[in-house]
């Protein structure tokens, strides 16, 4: 749990980077309608979550510092018994002001009424210039009114900033609560991925497998997935964001699952690659092998000091001589990696932030240098292999073969703590645990 005292310091600390004579604004995620009657479950706009803790849809939250009527507004539905009966409960404006720390709360149904008000004498606006929804238009319409009224002494704001990067450079670095969180959400996901290892038979379904890997999440209270489950037998492994989880398990191929559970909003995201039949093939062992090895010097580079890049590096560096040796490639090896020859067989980086959101925020980059790893800083490491069966200018025993492991990494003081080190990973262990009957 994220207390209260947390959410109100995260505002604190926005409105103390925030220009002087200025305002932020920021809208709740939509509530997004599946089909006639029915929305998909609701999600929180990450940022939103972050500055304020509340989780219903149709709402904006405003920070003026310094305003003498209270720095933190919230617009939100009112409280409404019908409402409560048929779709669940609700805050009301009360319960935005006593239980979410609201200094003042209004319906938002009054937002274009009162938004001049709160703009004028503002200089600067800051909100998600690229967010999708009414806020943007809201704004101007706001900024238009009190521009009509600046004969009768009224202040139009002249300076738009992006919110964006106050707030995602401040969610970069996950506080201990945060990852209080995140260790669950691993947790419960590294459960989830020990019964997929455990329960998969040649002939089952890839969708029977997302199944156990649903019922776990589930069973823990963790409702929903970070993203949508890729589980993938024998060559769909190639397809790197393979969702149809359709087809059949087949004795002798390997299965990719990428999955995991979000937990008070933060994701998990965990890979690991074993044989449906529970013990892998000498070619499958060896791209296997050779992926858990540049993962490991990938590992290896993460520690505070280190480049954003320093990982990716050191598993390509690692890829490309293990797929020289094993005649995948041909060439020098300082040549293949300058001219990226190992891109056919792994085409994506070895990993991204991850907290609320699964592909999460923060800059790579910082005055066009990659950024240096700091303590707090979460990322995964997922280095992979994927030679699709129409690879057909490689040995056939290497064809069909797609392999990812992934792990979620802490940067800690003196290092790098690895989250999901629980799951099983060398062949040995998953050959040993899949021998374990469920
Ligand atoms: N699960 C998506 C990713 O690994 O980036
Ligand atoms: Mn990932
Ligand atoms: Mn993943």
């Amino acid at each position: 749990m994220i207390r209260s005292a947390e959410f109100k310091q995260r505002r604190k600390q926005l409105m103390r980077q925030m220009k002087k004579h200025s305002i932020a604004l920021l809208a709740s995620a939509p509530a997004v309608t599946r089909n006639r009657d029915v929305e998909y479950p609701f999600r929180q706009d990450s940022d939103f979550h972050y500055l304020t803790g509340f989780d219903e849809p149709e709402a904006v939250a405003v920070f003026a510092p310094k305003r003498e009527l209270g720095e933190f507004i919230l617009f939100c539905r009112e409280y409404d018994e019908t409402k409560a009966v048929w779709t669940g409960r609700h805050a009301g404006l009360e319960g935005a002001r006593e239980v979410f720390g609201a200094d003042e709360a209004y319906p938002i149904q009054e937002l274009g009424k009162i938004l001049p008000q709160l703009l004028d004498g503002r200089r600067a606006v800051y909100y998600p210039l690229a967010a999708e929804g009414e806020l943007p238009r809201q704004i101007m319409a706001a900024v238009l009114e009190v521009r009509e009224k600046a004969r009768a002494g009224a202040k139009p704001p002249t300076e738009f900033i992006d919110l964006d990067s106050l707030v995602h450079e401040k969610r970069l670095f996950k506080s201990e609560a945060e990852l209080q969180l995140l260790r669950k959400a691993v947790e419960v996901s590294i459960l989830a991925h020990r019964r997929a290892m455990k329960t998969v038979r040649p002939g089952m379904f890839e969708y029977q497998i997302e199944a156990e890997l649903m019922h776990e999440f589930m069973r823990h209270g963790l409702r929903s997935p970070a993203y949508s489950s890729i589980v993938a037998g024998g060559e769909n492994a190639c397809v790197l964001h393979y969702t149809e989880n359709s087809e059949r398990l087949d004795d002798g191929d390997l299965l990719l699952i990428d999955a995991g559970a979000e937990y008070g909003n933060y994701a998990a995201d965990i890979t690991r690659t074993f044989p449906v039949n529970g013990r892998f093939s000498e070619a499958q062992r060896q791209i296997y092998q050779l992926v858990l090895d540049a993962q490991g010097a990938a590992i290896a580079e993460v520690r505070p000091g280190k480049r954003w890049n320093d990982p990716h590096d050191a598993a390509v560096r690692v890829l490309v001589k293990g797929l020289v040796r094993l005649g995948l490639l041909e060439g020098r090896i300082s040549k293949l990696i300058k001219d990226e020859a190992y891109k056919p067989f792994y085409m994506h980086r070895t990993g991204h932030w991850l907290g609320m959101d699964v592909h999460d925020v923060g800059d790579y980059k910082v005055d066009d240098e990659w950024r240096l790893l700091e303590p707090g800083m979460v990322l995964t490491v997922e280095p992979g292999l994927y030679i699709p069966a129409s690879c057909l200018h490689v040995d056939s025993q290497w064809r069909g073969i797609g392999v990812r492991i992934e792990d979620d990494v802490l940067v800690t003081r003196d290092g790098c703590e690895v989250l999901t080190s629980d799951l099983p990973k060398t062949v040995a262990e998953i050959e040993a645990l899949m021998r374990i009957e469920s």
